[in-house]
């Protein structure tokens, strides 16, 4: 059996999140392995609750939402990683009065946030689905049973991992037909991903390469949900000196990226904003970009 290694709470934690050990993976890797999932999604969720606030309050949702209503007729949208529901309140407040949106994310913590800021009852069974296991390879695994969501009309939060096949999740969008819109604000995952089969399975060493392939299969969903003059709205945090030489370089990664995909680049969009002292940081503290400002940058893609 591996022996556990003990580090001391205020060594800098191996993750170079910059964080002291004890306030940053110490609380996930101390807690039992069976409950390793649930402690870190409850992290996620306190520490995402400063980021978005803080955004909020800088008018980060009112311009990304904006940009969705600046789009075209959208009344349906699909927003994945919908995290503590800021978006899709800023979404509900510019949209017209009979939007249909589907949020999905596979924190359960987040999704309860998200019921509360907007004002709804979402059903336990649509937010509280996953069961976690330890595979014998000793990685984690959450599930999701097959019997039926229930779509809740105007919004509905659905607990699911947009990597994991969910034929549930499938039955549900299938009947709710294809969207106007499919959003990705701010992808980010919580602390104790590596330790689960996907990071495994799929070879995910980093926080980039998870963002990757969540990326990656959001736009097969796209391709797949979207109605043909749809978008797809893609927005990550990025620190920067130079926005328009980053933004070129970002916008061209993705040309490249999506050239076999029925997606065009429509629009890219910087929107500055401050980001808070604690929360879920954006990036390692040792590379020396933390004094650099700091923008929401969005990608508006049309499906052909
Ligand atoms: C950085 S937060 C952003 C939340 C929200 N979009 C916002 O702008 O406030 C990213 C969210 O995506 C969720 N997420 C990450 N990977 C996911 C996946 N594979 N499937 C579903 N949700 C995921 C996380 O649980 C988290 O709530």
């Amino acid at each position: 059996m591996k022996k556990k290694i003990s580090l001391s709470p205020d060594v800098p934690c191996g993750c170079n999140s910059g964080l002291p050990y004890g306030e940053c993976h110490q609380p996930i890797f101390d807690a039992p392995k069976e409950e390793m999932l649930v402690v870190s999604w409850r992290i996620y969720a306190e520490s995402w609750a400063t980021n978005a606030d803080h955004y909020r309050v800088q008018g980060v949702y009112a311009n990304l939402a904006g940009q969705i209503a600046n789009a075209g007729d959208i009344r349906r949208v699909l927003d994945i990683g919908t995290g503590r529901g800021h978006g899709l309140a800023a979404l509900r407040d510019v949209l017209p009065p009979d939007i249909r949106i589907v949020g999905v994310d596979e924190n359960p913590e987040c999704l309860a946030a998200a019921a509360q800021l907007l004002g709804i009852d979402a059903l336990p069974t649509n937010i509280r689905r996953a069961e976690n296991s330890v595979l014998p390879n000793g990685y984690l695994i959450s599930t999701y049973p097959a019997g039926n969501l229930i779509d809740q009309g105007s919004i509905t939060l659905i607990q699911s991992d947009v990597i994991v096949r969910d034929s549930a999740l499938e039955r549900l969008l299938n009947a709710a037909g294809s969207f106007d819109a499919v959003c990705l604000w701010f992808n980010g995952v919580h602390k104790a991903r590596s330790a689960t089969e996907i990071a495994r399975h799929f070879e995910v060493k980093s926080d980039a390469d998870n963002r990757t392939l969540v990326e990656d299969r959001v736009l097969s969903i796209a391709a797949e949900r979207l109605r043909p003059g749809g978008i797809l709205h893609l927005v990550n945090r990025i620190a920067t000196i130079d926005i328009e030489a980053t933004g070129r370089a970002i916008a061209q990664t993705y040309r490249d990226w999506l050239e076999d995909m029925p997606f065009q680049l429509e629009a890219i969009g910087a929107f500055r904003y401050e980001e808070p002292t604690g929360g879920v940081l954006v990036r390692s503290a040792d590379l020396g970009v933390n004094e650099m400002p700091n923008y929401a940058l969005s990608m508006l893609f049309r499906r052909r």
